[in-house]
């Protein structure tokens, strides 16, 4: 059985980002009628970034290419390095992926990215991986270079993730109780009814195309 580990790097449990999420995930049950799925919400776990400490770099050492950090991620990251497709989906933050979303991937891609020549990647698979992100931006205005950042060395570690993006999320479930000057909540309205239905279905329609991938790999 194939087997998909699904990364939200957003406080919010059933927010925009889970949604796109769910959505990939979706889209691989409806193709792939047995997957294991393993959700993890970064923010109910308590772990660091890299911490520098080398040992996933160190010679003859057990630890090498593994993260030795003991804390929550431990087991997520000893989940990833079995599983067949990685989800890894982060609202943007200050034109970044989520603080919690980078310091997972800051562990991951580092303690598999070896000094070795051509910085050979240690994971035992090239997996597909899906990267997703949801924001208040027009797709104009996304921070596309973030975005490539943390894709290059997902890429590199894995292989070039296929992205799904749902832009001008709608953010407060009521926007009468906040300061907003900036949005108009019925142009956020029309925004989330119209597009932020297509963008979940592109996420489902990424979904399916990994798993056609998977069922032939
Ligand atoms: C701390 C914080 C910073 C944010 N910074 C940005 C930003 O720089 N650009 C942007 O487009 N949206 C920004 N947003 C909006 C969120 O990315 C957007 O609402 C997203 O869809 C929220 O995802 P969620 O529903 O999963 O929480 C920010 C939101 C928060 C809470």
């Amino acid at each position: 059985m194939k087997k998909v580990i699904v990364i939200n790097g957003s406080p919010r449990c059933n927010g925009n980002t889970r949604r796109m999420a769910d959505s990939v995930v979706a889209g691989i049950q409806a193709v792939l009628s047995e997957v294991d799925v393993k959700r993890y919400d970064l923010y109910g776990l308590r772990y660091s970034g890299c911490r520098s400490c080398f040992a996933c770099k160190a010679k003859n050492g057990r630890s090498y290419g593994r993260c030795v950090i003991d804390d929550d991620l431990s087991a997520v990251l000893d989940q990833i390095a079995e599983a067949d497709c990685l989800i890894v989906a982060s609202p943007v933050y200050l034109m970044d992926v989520s603080g919690q979303t980078r310091s997972f991937v800051e562990r991951l891609c580092f303690s598999l990215g070896s000094y070795e020549k051509g910085y050979r990647s240690l994971a035992k698979k090239k997996m597909p991986v899906v990267t997703v992100y949801t924001m208040n931006a027009l797709p104009e205005m996304a921070p596309y270079g973030a975005f490539d950042n943390i894709e290059y060395f997902l890429g590199h570690i894995f292989s070039p993730p296929r992205r799904v993006c749902a832009f001008n999320t709608y953010q407060f479930c009521d926007y009468t109780r906040y300061v907003v000057e900036t949005f108009s909540e019925p142009e956020k309205a029309c925004w989330r009814d119209v597009h932020f239905k297509k963008d979940l279905q592109s996420a489902f329609d990424t979904g399916k195309d990994i798993a056609c991938q998977l069922r032939e790999g």
